[in-house]
């Protein structure tokens, strides 16, 4: 399937994880892929499994000079830019009476001040290309699960500032949309170990009782965002989740 040909999308944390399988299903699609990660092996793997369509930037999404950088590079080296998913976030589990003022900065920063910084960044260029951004939000801030304070309160303010987006940018032809996935990853792995019975609690109670495939369940519906199929949409969230929330 080729519906990404000339797309050229910037994905932050796109070494590994959720990130790592959409920069290659999204390249099989043929779009060109700026990977932005903390993992410098796995970024330098993912681009060196093919150089003519990934580049890899190494770089901390949290810092505004990162996002200006992977705009740039995604200029010099693919020639526009098309796309932008806003998929990296780093937090902490924890209940809300332990939260300390660095896991609030942590998610703050790398979730929403991420997110917005790279949007930002990109906007010049996606107005050029009538470009489609998709920003990632979580089950766990829609359902207020707990342990997930500093989390849930950075993708619940991630959903309001694409939805505001969406409506400031609609006219420049830049459509802001939101997926929610639920996906089995390094990081999910984590989390089982530590919260065993919220793991189990999720698959027992999702409709599908499994948690997606990060590049056959979720990257598909990014795609769908990124492509024009769906270019009468935008200020959705799509949950890419198995049927485990049903948003109305
Ligand atoms: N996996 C799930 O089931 C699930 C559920 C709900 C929401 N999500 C969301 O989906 C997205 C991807 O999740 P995942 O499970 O693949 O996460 P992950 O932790 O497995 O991978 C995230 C990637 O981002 C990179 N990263 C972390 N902090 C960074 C920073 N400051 N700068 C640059 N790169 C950084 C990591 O190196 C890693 O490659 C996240 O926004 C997550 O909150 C995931």
């Amino acid at each position: 399937m080729k519906n990404l040909k000339d797309r050229v999308i910037i994905i932050t944390g796109g070494a590994a994880g959720i990130g790592g399988a959409m920069t290659t299903e999204l390249t099989q699609r043929g779009a060109c892929v700026v990977a932005v990660d903390l993992n410098q092996e796995a970024g330098k793997q993912k681009a060196a499994s093919n150089p003519e369509q990934i580049v890899f930037l190494k770089g901390d999404i949290s810092k505004e000079s990162v996002a200006v950088e992977a705009v740039a590079l995604a200029i010099s080296k693919f020639g526009k830019l098309t796309s932008l998913v806003n998929n990296a976030h780093a937090s902490r589990q924890k209940p809300l009476l332990e939260l300390t003022d660095e896991d609030w900065n942590l998610s703050m920063n790398t979730g929403l001040k991420g997110t917005l910084n790279f949007m930002k960044a990109a906007y010049p260029e996606l107005k050029k290309t009538k470009g489609s951004i998709v920003n990632f939000g979580s089950g766990a801030g829609l359902l207020g699960q707990k342990n997930q304070g500093s989390y849930a309160a950075a993708k619940e303010a991630i959903r309001g500032l694409s939805r505001v987006a969406a409506n400031e940018w609609a006219i420049d032809g830049i459509r802001v949309n939101i997926v929610c996935p639920l996906a089995f990853t390094e990081g999910v792995k984590q989390w089982k170990e530590n919260f065993p019975e919220q793991y189990e609690d999720i698959i027992s109670k999702n409709p599908m009782h499994r948690f997606g495939d990060p590049q056959k369940d979720v990257a598909p519906i990014v795609a769908f965002l990124l492509s024009e199929d769906s270019q009468y949409m935008t200020g959705q969230t799509l949950m890419a989740d198995g049927g485990d929330i049903k948003l109305r």
